[in-house]
C-alpha cells in the first residue's frame, strides 16, 4: 500500500488520466452488466405477450433500441478506459524512470563500484515497466472483477434468491482450488523465472568476456555451460505451464457445476412454473459471467504481486541516501583561487585503510605530483577533492574552505579532471570535447584540441570534428581518447586541473608535446599529475611520493634525488624501462 501511495505521489501529473480510467473502468462494467438484464427483459416481454392481439411489437423494438444503445457504449467505453489508463501507466512508467535516473546521478562511486550496471539498468527499465502493468491492466480489472462478482450476485439473488443459492455451491470448492494453486504451482512459475535469471547472468559475464573466453579457447565449456541454463529454463517454464493449465481446466470444470446447478434446478424449478423462462435466460447469461471475474481476480492478484515486488525493488534504488551531498547551509562559490590542503586526512574504503594520516599544502598555481607504487591511494587521494569520497578523518580544504561546507555542483565547476579510464559518449569529437563546456566555440573547441596534441589525428578522420565516436561511430585508441579527455578538461577552464595518468596510453614523442603544450595551460591554475611515467613531472614544484598510504617522501626533483630514497629508486626504474624500445 506505501509503495502505491509513493508511485501515486510521482506520478501525480497523471492524475486526470487515471480518473477518467476509473470512470471509463465503471462504463465498462455497468454495460457488461446490462446485457443480461436487456435480454431477459426482452424474454419476459415475448412470455406475457404471446398471443396477445394486437401484438406489442413496439415493445421488442424498445428493448431493441436499448440493447442497440448498450452494445454501441460497451465497445466505446471500452476504447475510452483502454486509452486513459495507457495514458496513465506509461505516464506513471515514465514519470518513475525520470526520477529514478535524476536519483541515480546523485549516488557516489562508491554505489556503483557495489552493484552490477545489469542489475541497475534493470530497476530502471523493467522493473518500472510493471507499473504500466500496474496501473493499466491490474488495478482496473481488479476492480471490474470486483464490480462484476458484486453486480452479477445482486442480480442473481433479484431474480430469485433460492435459485441463487444453489448457483453459489462452486464457490467454496473454487476458493480451495485457488488456494492449492497458489501453494503449488505459483512457486514452479517464480522458480522458472529464477533459472531465467540465473541464464542472464551468465550471458552477461560471458559477453563481457568473451575476448577472455576467445584467446583461452573455452567456447566448447562454456557452450555446455549456457546450454545447460538454458535448458533448464525452458524445463521450469514448460513444466510451470503445464501443470498451471491442468489446475485451469479443473477449476473450469468446477465453475461448469454453477451453469449445472442452474439448468438442473432452474429447469425443475421451471416446469413447476415456480420460474418464467426469461428469469432462467437471464440466471444462465449471468452465472456463465460470474465465474469469469473470480478467475480473472486470481490471475489479477498474481499480476498485482509481481508489480509490487518490482515496486519493491524499485523504491529500495530510491531510497538509497546519496551519502554524499550538500550540507545545511553550503555555500555557493565563484571562481577559487586554487589552494588545496590535506590536513591529517584518513581514508578508508569498508574496512580497509587506504589514506593514513595525510598531510599536504598546495599553493594556487603549483603543479603537484602524486607518485607511488600502484595501489598505494593515489586516484583515491584525488578523489577526495571533488567530493567523490568524503574523508574517514580530517578535511580537504580549497581556499581554506572545507569542501564539505561547499555546494557539490559549484566545487565541482572549479576542478577539471582526467580520469584514470576515459570515458566517450555517443556523438560527435566536438561535443565529446565541448562535454561540460556546451556554449564553447568551434574556435574554442579547436584550441583545446590543438593543446591537448589532438587536433592533427581529429583532422586526418573523415568527418573532422564532426566524426562520431563510440559504439556507433570510428573507434579511437586509448591514447587518442586520452588526448580527448586532456582537451575536454581544458575546455572545461577551471582552476583546479587533475589529470590521472592521462598520458600513460599515447608514446614519448606525443607526450612531450602534450607535456609542452599543457605546462602553458597549467600556469595560472592548480594542477595535480598522478603519473607512473616519472619523465613526465620531473619540472613539478612539489613530487609527493607516497607509499602504503602514507606520504614518505615530498620535494621537488633534484631534491628527492639528492635524498636517494624511494623516488629515486623510482626514477632509476623507470629509466630503465623508458631506454627499451616503445611498444
Ligand atoms: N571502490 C573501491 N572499493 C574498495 N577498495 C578500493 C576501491 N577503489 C580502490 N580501492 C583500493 O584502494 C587502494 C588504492 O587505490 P587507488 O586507485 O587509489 O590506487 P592508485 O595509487 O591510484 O593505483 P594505480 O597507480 O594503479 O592507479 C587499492 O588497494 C585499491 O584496491
Ligand atoms: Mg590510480
Amino acid at each position: 500500500m506505501k509503495h502505491i501511495t509513493r508511485l501515486l505521489l510521482i506520478s501525480r501529473r497523471y492524475w486526470v488520466w487515471m480518473v477518467m480510467a476509473f470512470i471509463g473502468t465503471l462504463g465498462v462494467t455497468g454495460a457488461v452488466l446490462a446485457g443480461p438484464w436487456l435480454v431477459r427483459s426482452l424474454i419476459s416481454v415475448l412470455e406475457s405477450s404471446i398471443g396477445v392481439e394486437p401484438l406489442p411489437l413496439e415493445k421488442v423494438t424498445r428493448v431493441a433500441l436499448v440493447l442497440l444503445l448498450v452494445y454501441a457504449l460497451r465497445p466505446a467505453m471500452q476504447a475510452f478506459q483502454t486509452w486513459t489508463s495507457h495514458v496513465a501507466g506509461w505516464g506513471a512508467v515514465a514519470s518513475a524512470r525520470q526520477t529514478i535516473y535524476d536519483h541515480l546521478q546523485k549516488l557516489p562511486p562508491r554505489y556503483y563500484s557495489d552493484t552490477e550496471t545489469g542489475q541497475i539498468m534493470s530497476r530502471v527499465v523493467n522493473d518500472t515497466a510493471n507499473f504500466e502493468m500496474l496501473i493499466a491492466h491490474a488495478v482496473p480489472e481488479m476492480i471490474v472483477s470486483m464490480l462484476r462478482v458484486v453486480g452479477v450476485s445482486v442480480a442473481l439473488f433479484y431474480i430469485n434468491p433460492k435459485l441463487a443459492a444453489y448457483t453459489l455451491v462452486p464457490i467454496p470448492l473454487i476458493v480451495v482450488g485457488f488456494y492449492l494453486y497458489n501453494l503449488y504451482v505459483r512457486p514452479l512459475f517464480r522458480q522458472a523465472q529464477a533459472k531465467l535469471g540465473e541464464l542472464n547472468a551468465i550471458l552477461q559475464d560471458n559477453l563481457s568476456g568473451i575476448r577472455e573466453i576467445q584467446v583461452f579457447t573455452q567456447e566448447e565449456r562454456e557452450s555446455q555451460r549456457v546450454g545447460q541454463r538454458i535448458v533448464a529454463h525452458s524445463r521450469a517454464i514448460a513444466n510451470a505451464v503445464s501443470i498451471s493449465a491442468c489446475f485451469h481446466s479443473g477449476i473450469d470444470f468446477l465453475a461448469g457445476l454453477g451453469t449445472i446447478s442452474v439448468v438442473f434446478f432452474g429447469g425443475q424449478m421451471a416446469l413447476r412454473g415456480q420460474l418464467s423462462i426469461a428469469d432462467l435466460t437471464g440466471f444462465l447469461l449471468y452465472v456463465s459471467s460470474f465465474y469469469d471475474p473470480i478467475m480473472q481476480l486470481n490471475r489479477t492478484n498474481e499480476a498485482l504481486q509481481q508489480a509490487l515486488a518490482a515496486a519493491d525493488r524499485y523504491f529500495q534504488v530510491l531510497d538509497t541516501m546519496p551519502e554524499i551531498s550538500d550540507a545545511p547551509g553550503a555555500r555557493e562559490i565563484g571562481r577559487l583561487q586554487g589552494s588545496i590542503v590535506f590536513e591529517n586526512v584518513s581514508f578508508q574504503y569498508d574496512d580497509i585503510p587506504v589514506l593514513k594520516d595525510i598531510n599536504l599544502e598546495i599553493k594556487p598555481g603549483q603543479m603537484v605530483a602524486l607518485v607511488g607504487p600502484t595501489g598505494v591511494g593515489k586516484t583515491t587521494m584525488a578523489n577526495l577533492i571533488p567530493r567523490f569520497y568524503d574523508p574517514t578523518r580530517g578535511r580537504v580544504l580549497i581556499d581554506g574552505i572545507d569542501v564539505r561546507e561547499i555546494k557539490l555542483s559549484s566545487l565541482r565547476r572549479n576542478i577539471a579532471m582526467v580520469l584514470q579510464d576515459v570515458f566517450l559518449f555517443n556523438g560527435t569529437i566536438a561535443e565529446n570535447i565541448a562535454y561540460g563546456s556546451h556554449y564553447a566555440t568551434r574556435e574554442e573547441i579547436e584550441a583545446a584540441a590543438k593543446a591537448a596534441g589532438a587536433d592533427e589525428f581529429i583532422q586526418e578522420l573523415p568527418q573532422g570534428y564532426d566524426t562520431r565516436i563510440g559504439e556507433r561511430g570510428v573507434k579511437l585508441s586509448g591514447g587518442q581518447k586520452q588526448r580527448l579527455a586532456i582537451a575536454r578538461a581544458l575546455l572545461y577552464n577551471a582552476p583546479i586541473l587533475i589529470l590521472d595518468e592521462a598520458t600513460s596510453s599515447v608514446d614519448t614523442e606525443t607526450e612531450a608535446k602534450i607535456s609542452a603544450a599543457l605546462e602553458k595551460l597549467m600556469e595560472g591554475r592548480t594542477t595535480i599529475v598522478i603519473a607512473h611515467r616519472l619523465s613526465t613531472i620531473r619540472h613539478a614544484d612539489k613530487i609527493v611520493v607516497l607509499d602504503e598510504g602514507r606520504i614518505v617522501e615530498e620535494g621537488t626533483h633534484s631534491e628527492l634525488l639528492k635524498k636517494n630514497g624511494l623516488y629515486a629508486r623510482l626514477v632509476r626504474i623507470d629509466s630503465d624501462s623508458a631506454t627499451r624500445p616503445e611498444s
